[in-house]
């Protein structure tokens, strides 16, 4: 891989990069290929950099993308899941999201229908591939979490280069942002090991941090599933104890915003209390939403969640249909 901090792009000329950088391949039992990983160290935070893959003779089309900042600054990223099923729906969603520039996508899970299906993820990286380019020209990366459609497959694992054990792990964005991913269909873990881990995790977050923690299974019903009760019983008081700012879900098929809640009751604000988010309208067909004495709003078309998080101290939650349209949004406040 050959690759450049850069102002314009490079046009795809071997002798044009400053750095190069090489890793390692793999295939597994289905793959259509091989798998091929390169970690990049030591890059400049904030920077923008271009980029293409492959070897002498033989290089990828350029692309780019921009480091994490580490200082407080503005930005803007996107949160949704439960993208199977319908491929056609799917890209809808796909290419209204990348006109907003996000820096990354959290994606809650049940990327495809059945994770053992190479096909199935064949066709969801084209989407991807084609599909989340921001206007800006920067490829947008993902920050998934594993589904029960994934179904622990190898290839969810082989396909993803991704921290710690790939099921739970937390990176940040800055100084302001700790996003945690944890595996609700590890469900034998719920009570020990990823409790324990989210108990450190959490409790070594910096003050004034926005915390932001992501899984698939519902914690509150809104018309589909149920309550799931391992995760209220195990997970929800170490959100309260450390207070989570947004817990973000897929697995039901619609919008679902809570009021702010704490010690599974209704708070006074989200100060005091945590947001539970469903998003699950990444291209599947919805389930019908019902509105519970919890719930403040609740959508069932297809859609994503657009967050800005500013200098200020202030985030702006944004709802929005594959048209654009902004259906909900909420302020939080930090300060
Ligand atoms: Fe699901």
């Amino acid at each position: 891989m050959l690759f450049s901090k850069n102002s314009k792009p490079l046009g795809g000329n071997p002798s044009l990069y400053t750095y190069s950088a090489s890793g390692f391949n793999y295939t597994y039992a289905g793959a259509s290929g091989y798998i091929h990983e390169v970690e990049l160290t030591n890059l400049t935070p904030d920077t923008r950099y271009y980029f293409i893959c492959g070897g002498p003779g033989n290089y990828s089309a350029e692309r780019s993308f921009r480091t994490a900042p580490n200082s407080t600054s503005e930005f803007k990223f996107v949160a949704g899941g439960d993208s199977r099923s319908d491929p056609a729906s799917r890209t809808l969603v796909s290419q209204a999201m990348s006109h907003f520039n996000p820096s990354f996508v959290m994606h809650s899970g049940d990327m495809v229908e059945n994770g053992w299906s190479q096909s199935q993820w064949d066709s969801w990286f084209s989407d991807v591939n084609d599909n989340w380019i921001g206007d800006n020209g920067l490829t947008i990366p993902i920050i998934p979490c594993l589904g029960n459609h994934e179904k622990n497959a190898t290839n969810y694992y082989e396909q993803f280069a991704l921290p710690e054990n790939e099921q739970w792990y937390y990176l940040d964005w800055g100084p302001n942002l700790r996003i945690i991913v944890l595996n609700s269909e590890a469900r034998d873990q719920i009570a020990t090991d990823q409790a324990d881990w989210l108990n450190t995790t959490l409790s070594s977050t910096p003050e004034n941090t926005w915390k932001i923690v992501i899984f698939h299974r519902n914690v509150y019903y809104s018309g589909y599933h149920y309550n799931d009760t391992d995760i209220i019983d195990n997970w929800v008081p170490i959100f309260d104890q450390y207070h989570v700012d947004i817990v973000i879900q897929g697995h039901t098929h619609h919008y679902h915003r809570t009021k702010p809640m704490y010690n599974n009751s209704i708070a006074s604000s989200y100060q005091e209390g945590t947001m539970y988010l469903t998003s699950g309208g990444w291209g599947v067909p919805t389930h019908d939403y019902t509105p519970q004495l919890y719930s403040d709003y609740g959508n069932e078309t297809h859609h994503f969640v657009l967050i800005n998080v500013f200098t200020n101290g202030t985030l702006h939650l944004e709802a929005t249909d594959i048209n654009g349209y902004v259906f909900d949004h909420v302020w939080l406040n930090k300060s």
